[in-house]
């Protein structure tokens, strides 16, 4: 067997996967909600991470029949881009700025003047976003010199969650794609970046590929989750790298579009394909010689979350959904811009806010729900526009997360994308790829294109329906135009 574990947001799971890529059985717990000490910022305590994982690891071993010694490998995965800072004695400074903290655009723009925006896609191939790790690393020297000058190692948060585990500080190449700070054409750190912006390249973990062991569990954390000492650990990837790796999407022309509280888009590419504006992320894939590109619309499921805890607190979403079931494709003129935690693809705008346009007094609450089910698959649909404009060839669709989980949402993405899109068999997520990648580790599979082929099944094609996909291209022709005039409304 195979152990997967997704550090994630809102908590850790853990998944146990056999020597066929079938799920044997799988746990969770939660995460505190992320602090919010100020509008757009967002923190979480390491150790709590580590509490969940040794509570998750404990249940699925405890509930599952699987003794610890028939795990043969574990591959970790999690929530990207947060900066851990530890120091010399791998003691956690402050609470880690997550992915989703909004706080650095003046790092951004400093990072920006100092390398020139042009020269940092050519290094990275990414510009610089308030998402990425660095730039939180930039905030905490602008902020709190004292914590910065204790600064001896920085992880992210899955590599956290494996320092606890085993005691090695060690990341994938995936997962240092999204802290800025990689040269991700040569899959190394990249000394021209960190010397410039002034970090100092010995608090940077060990890299690996995605599916090769790195680590070992340690006696002390064998006693704490129940595993056994020394079983190994892979380096995994971030939960994006890995959750492709648990829907299929490892060859150019896969695509993956993925609801979770964010919402991706994600193509798997032979090479790094740079935009050279910098709207799309390229990363390393958690397959060696491999890259993807990927778009990402910040509050996706996000956004669902949101309206139901406003105008329906308590319901389920199968509730609201059937409402908005009834409403005809198009929500009757009514249209969502899912702004509400700025934006990432395509506008890269940290302060971009959401709105509702269109609304009459004949809109209802399902159609409040659908257009925001509608306006999250136009933000992710502008990827896809991305893609074309590029040349980043589409061969199919595969639908993962909650938006994959739900009839209405499923159909809703076919349409506005316009491609058959396809639901899998079992969609387990980033931890089941983490699984998977722990299995090609562990020699179980010849490589990650083999796990796939034995793990990954198809269970539902979705045609877009004809007549839906013409409201829906109207409807993504307004959508187009409501950011440049928001955006004016607020300059
Ligand atoms: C990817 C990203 C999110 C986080 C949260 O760039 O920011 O997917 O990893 O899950």
């Amino acid at each position: 067997n195979f152990l997967g574990i997704d550090v994630g947001t809102g908590g850790t799971r853990a998944v146990l996967v056999d020597q066929h890529g079938r799920v044997v059985k799988e746990a969770a717990s939660e995460h505190a909600p992320f602090r919010s000490p100020k509008p757009g910022w967002a923190e979480q305590e390491p150790e709590d991470w580590w509490r969940a994982a040794q509570a998750a690891i404990r249940e699925v071993l405890a509930t599952s029949g699987v003794a610890a010694s028939g795990i043969k490998a574990i591959g970790l995965t999690g929530q990207m881009h947060g900066a851990v800072m530890l120091d010399a004695e791998g003691r956690v400074l402050r609470p880690s700025l997550i992915w989703c903290d909004q706080r650095t655009d003046a790092q951004c723009d400093w990072l920006h003047e100092r390398i020139g925006r042009e020269r940092l896609i050519e290094l990275t191939c990414n510009p610089a976003l308030p998402n990425f790790t660095l730039t939180k690393l930039l905030w905490v020297r602008d902020h709190e010199p004292e914590i910065f000058a204790r600064i001896a190692h920085v992880l992210c948060p899955k590599d956290y969650v494996r320092f606890r585990l085993t005691g090695t500080y060690a990341m994938d190449v995936q997962e240092a794609s999204g802290t800025l700070l990689l040269d991700v054409t040569h899959r190394r750190w990249s000394s021209e970046v960190a010397r410039i912006a002034g970090i100092d390249e010995a608090w940077l973990p060990q890299l690996f590929e995605s599916p090769e062991i790195c680590a070992h569990i340690s006696r002390e954390a064998a006693e704490k989750t129940s595993l056994v000492t020394g079983t190994p650990i892979v380096a995994g990837a971030g939960d994006q790298g890995a959750g492709a790796v648990g829907m299929g999407i490892l060859q150019p022309g896969s695509v993956s579009a993925t609801i979770g509280t964010s919402g991706v888009v994600f193509a798997a590419t032979a090479a790094p394909t740079k935009d050279p504006l910098g709207r799309l992320h390229t990363f390393c894939h958690a397959v060696p010689e491999r890259w993807h590109v990927m778009g990402v619309t910040q509050a996706a499921g996000l956004s669902l979350r949101w309206l139901r805890d406003i105008v329906a607190p308590g319901s389920n979403y199968d509730a609201l959904t059937s409402e908005a079931a009834q409403i005809p494709a198009g929500s009757e003129g009514l249209i969502w811009a899912p702004y509400l935690l700025g934006e990432r693809t395509p506008h890269l705008d940290s302060q971009a806010t959401a709105a509702f346009y269109g609304i009459t007094a004949s809109h209802t609450r399902g159609h409040l729900v659908r257009s925001v089910l509608e306006g999250v698959a136009y933000s992710l649909k502008d990827t896809f526009t991305l893609f074309a404009e590029l040349g980043i060839p589409v061969k199919g669709v595969r639908l993962g997360g909650g938006g994959a989980r739900g009839q209405l949402w499923r159909s809703i993405q076919a349409g506005v994308y316009g491609y058959i899109s396809d639901v899998l068999v079992a969609e387990e997520g980033a931890a089941f790829g983490a699984a998977l990648l722990a299995g090609v580790g562990a020699g179980a599979w010849l490589d990650t294109d083999a796990a796939c082929a034995a793990a990954i099944r198809v269970a539902e094609q979705i045609p877009p329906d004809p007549a839906a996909t013409l409201s829906y291209a109207d409807g993504y022709k307004l959508f187009r135009r409501l950011y440049p005039a928001l955006r004016s409304v607020r300059e």
